[in-house]
């Protein structure tokens, strides 16, 4: 079974405890990103801590190495057992911040291959952005996130973050042992909003996805506790079969 990651996206601290103690005694663990962080910083984390939750600390670093290690080694100051760097921060980055999460022990640092919210449009977008001409060689999302994944490994990271269209793919080059934490997640027939490679938990965790983070699917829900409680069960579906 994966593990499920509620992403507490609140805009208010209060917001963010009220979901987390309706969610207690489902096993689940939390992700505090950059908008919960940016107003709650480390009180937040331990707060939640303190509930019994295992914090997703999902800030994407992505800077100079010697900022990066510092980062991640914070990061494993404060507990957090998950933490994120961008890949596209080059090898010294990323070696940077796996010397940080091996020295400190008991955090795990995933990359960040491509956001889910981008498309091959986005992509070509991009190029013409960096002045070069879109073509039709340019890697698609999947490819990207597949190289991207291979980097990573050969820099000693555990897993990488991507969307769970590209897990089979990633699993199969890098290794079943490879951590895939996979946003994009979406109930059927449920809002997409600004996902653009979305699939449900059931088949997500289906193909073998490790870590499900999941936001609005429940945070938007008119009632997140039933919302769960259906991640859970086309979870609990998905892998009966
Ligand atoms: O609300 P939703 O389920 O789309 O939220 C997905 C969560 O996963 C957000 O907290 C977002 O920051 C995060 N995420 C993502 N795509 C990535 C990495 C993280 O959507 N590549």
């Amino acid at each position: 079974m994966p593990e499920i990651i509620v992403a507490l996206d609140y805009p208010s601290v209060e917001e963010a405890v009220a979901l987390a103690e309706k969610l207690q005694g489902r096993g689940l663990w939390l992700k505090v990103g950059m908008e919960l962080f940016t107003l709650g910083g480390p009180d937040i984390v331990r707060e939640l801590q303190n509930m019994g939750y295992k914090v997703f600390l999902d800030l994407k670093f992505h800077d100079i190495p010697n900022t990066v290690h510092g980062a991640v080694s914070s990061a494993a100051k404060l507990g957090v057992k998950l933490t994120t760097i961008h890949l596209c921060g080059g090898a010294e980055m990323c070696k940077a911040a796996v010397a940080a999460a091996t020295a400190a022990s008991g955090l795990t640092v995933l990359g960040v291959t491509v956001l889910t919210s981008l498309s091959a449009e986005d992509l070509q977008a991009d190029l013409a952005m960096y002045g070069f001409e879109a073509d039709p060689v340019t890697p698609s999302p999947a490819t990207l996130a597949v190289n991207r994944a291979m980097a990573a490994k050969n820099w000693g990271l555990k897993g990488i973050v991507c969307s769970p269209h590209e897990i089979e793919k990633i699993k199969a080059v890098c290794g079943e042992n490879f951590i895939c934490l996979t946003p994009g997640i979406r109930l059927a027939g449920g809002a997409t909003q600004d996902q653009k490679r979305v699939m449900t938990p059931g088949k997500a965790a289906s193909l073998g996805s490790d870590f499900l983070v999941i936001g609005r699917a429940i945070t938007a829900a008119a009632d997140p506790e039933t919302a769960c409680d259906k991640v859970l069960e086309d979870i609990y579906k998905a892998k009966l079969v």
